[in-house]
């Protein structure tokens, strides 16, 4: 019983130091506070831990845009928006135009080009029952001043016996005026006037015939001898072309 007897012992003599310094140091609590304070400080400002979300950094901080922003109200805005856009639309598609149509200026034949697209005849110069051949666009063009034997013989063919079934009047505006190109239609040879089977044209490539209105009637070549655009514009005048 030795030991326990000196354990309450000491434990009675350390209540009655503490009775007695709570009753001769008032400030004692105090003190213990600040102590805990100080130890408490201490501990925060020895951590080294720094957390990223507290800390800012200038490359994700926004810039103060406020000073470019508009004053107007929202409407007016989009007013505004659509007049700009409507805008530069227009201009965009003037722009447009304007190059396409100097492009198509620029590609169209000139105008003694077109002169020479052209070719004006003077009929008066050209007897009855004779040829002549003209040079149009780079190819021979026949002009034949026909008879009035020559006019019923190419209308009393059947149309239905040829190989390109055509009748003389579709072929010719005056009935004395045959007016043709000079290129077979094979293989674009040049026929000879006045020759062949059937008093027409003959091609002496391959041996084809065309009558007295320019039909194929014999011989290779597929198709009549084609047909220009021409016209009277007076009397006595041609123009091809
Ligand atoms: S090119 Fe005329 S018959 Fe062949």
């Amino acid at each position: 019983m030795a030991p326990l007897t000196t354990a309450s012992r000491a434990l009675a003599r350390s209540v009655a130091a503490a009775a007695t310094r709570r009753t001769t140091s008032p400030t004692t609590p105090t003190t213990a506070v600040a102590a805990l304070s100080t130890s408490a400080a201490r501990l925060d400002t020895g951590s080294t831990y720094q957390s990223p979300f507290v800390v800012e950094s200038k490359a994700s901080k926004l810039p103060d845009w406020s000073k470019y922003m508009s004053k107007n109200s929202a409407g007016r805005n989009q007013v505004f928006s659509y007049f700009m856009v409507g805008t530069m639309g227009a201009i965009s598609a003037a722009g447009a135009k304007s190059t396409v149509q100097e492009f198509l200026v620029n590609m169209s034949a000139s105008a003694d080009v077109l002169a020479m697209a052209k070719v004006e005849v003077d009929l008066e110069s050209i007897p009855e029952g004779k040829n002549v051949i003209i040079k149009w666009r780079g190819k021979p063009v026949f002009i034949r001043h026909r008879t009035q034997e020559e006019i019923e013989e190419a209308n009393k063919v059947e149309i239905s016996s040829l190989r390109d079934p055509q009748p003389d009047s579709d072929r010719v505006k005056k009935p004395e005026w045959l007016v043709m190109l000079g290129v077979c239609t094979h293989l674009g040879c040049v026929p000879i006037g006045e020759a062949g089977d059937f008093g027409g044209w003959f091609c002496p490539c391959h041996g084809s015939h065309y009558d007295i209105s320019g039909r194929i009637r014999k011989g290779p070549a597929p198709l009549n001898l084609e047909i220009p655009q021409y016209e009277f514009p007076e009397e006595g005048k041609l123009v091809i072309g």
